[in-house]
């Protein structure tokens, strides 16, 4: 209760309306002479610009930092209006374009185990590594946010976002340090190396799907077309698979699959890197199915890094028995 309340005297709450200029005055009257104000956009982009504008009016935008949150537009133009009608008041050092993904301790970790272990970083390219699978299941629908959501679909909600992130985590070329800009350079130089999506070749590589009624942990849940405010016509995706390519010397020939869905059995968010197989096999032939290292690098639940290694069975009557086990990190 102590802490309870010591956190709410901390609080404090103004309600405005983002389209009313004289609302500002108001904000700027609260923030007083404080010297470093962060503004937090839990809002749609469409109101990004007249709130900067609002808060340039009124003499906070020189100390405040703006947080903004995906997604920035619904695409490229619209994104660029966005981006520059913030940047007519904000100077980039004082923009930052949230990702929670980047916040993760595994995904944190993807850089610690990458760059810190030459052995990990020498087979990573395609003379190594036969293919990459990024996945992100929820259990959770939509969540109430239907408003939100059906302009979104998980291509905008959770595919450029969180799984664009991490493709680039573990595709990019080594940094030169760990400062922003370097990292931020080294994503860019894998998002420019993707190959585009042919709409002649879009049923080969992406699949998209909508949920329907079911049972989650022996609850009946509404299909996506039955939530509340739904509108019953809505072609909006809330599965997504696809086939990505990255066009390079270390990732020509390697499919990066990405696949995310809301109301999926089971929450569970992970990175399996798959090794190619040794050039030369000389164990028996029924066991070959077993053969392959994986790096495992669970997100979420139950965060965890896992290298599954092979060995033999234990005792002399296993003969050259073989079984995959895994290295815990
Ligand atoms: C948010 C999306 O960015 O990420 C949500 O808007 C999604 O739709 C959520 O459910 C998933 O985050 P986490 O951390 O639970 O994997």
């Amino acid at each position: 209760e102590g802490v309870l309340q010591r956190f709410l005297g901390r609080l404090d709450y103004l309600s405005m309306d983002f389209l009313n200029a004289g609302d500002y005055a108001a904000l700027a009257d609260r923030a007083g002479d404080a010297e470093r104000l962060v503004a937090y956009f839990a809002t749609p982009a469409a109101l990004y610009e007249p709130i900067c504008a609002g808060l340039a009016e009124v003499g906070l935008a020189e100390r405040t930092r703006v947080v903004l949150e995906k997604p920035i537009g619904h695409d490229l133009a619209s994104s660029r209006k966005v981006n520059d009608a913030v940047a007519r008041h904000f100077p980039e050092d004082r923009t930052y374009r949230i990702d929670h993904y980047l916040g993760k301790e595994t995904v944190q970790n993807l850089i610690a185990l990458r760059f810190a272990n030459s052995l990990f970083e020498t087979q990573w390219n395609q003379n190594h590594i036969s293919h990459v699978e990024i996945t992100v299941a929820e259990q959770v629908g939509i969540e109430g946010r239907w408003g939100y959501f059906d302009k979104a679909g998980q291509l905008r909600d959770m595919i450029q976002n969180h799984l664009l992130q991490l493709l680039c985590l573990i595709a990019m070329d080594p940094p030169s340090d760990l400062s922003a800009d370097s990292i931020r350079d080294e994503k860019v130089k894998v998002l420019k190396a993707l190959a585009p999506i042919d709409a002649a070749q879009l049923s080969q590589q992406v699949v998209r799907g909508q949920y329907v009624a079911g049972n989650i942990l022996g609850k009946p849940v509404p299909g996506y077309l039955e939530e509340d405010n739904a509108n019953a016509q809505s072609g909006t995706e809330t599965f997504v698979a696809l086939r990505a390519e990255i066009r390079n010397w270390r990732w020509a020939g390697v499919p990066f699959y990405l696949r995310t869905g809301k109301r999926m059995p089971q929450k569970l968010s992970q990175i399996v890197i798959h090794f190619k197989e040794a050039p030369h096999y000389i164990f028996a032939e029924e066991q070959r199915p077993l053969i392959g290292n994986k790096l495992i690098i669970r997100l979420q639940p139950n965060e965890s890094i896992a290298l599954q290694v092979m060995t033999k069975e234990q005792g002399l009557d296993k003969g050259m028995q073989l079984r995959s086990g895994p290295l815990q990190l």
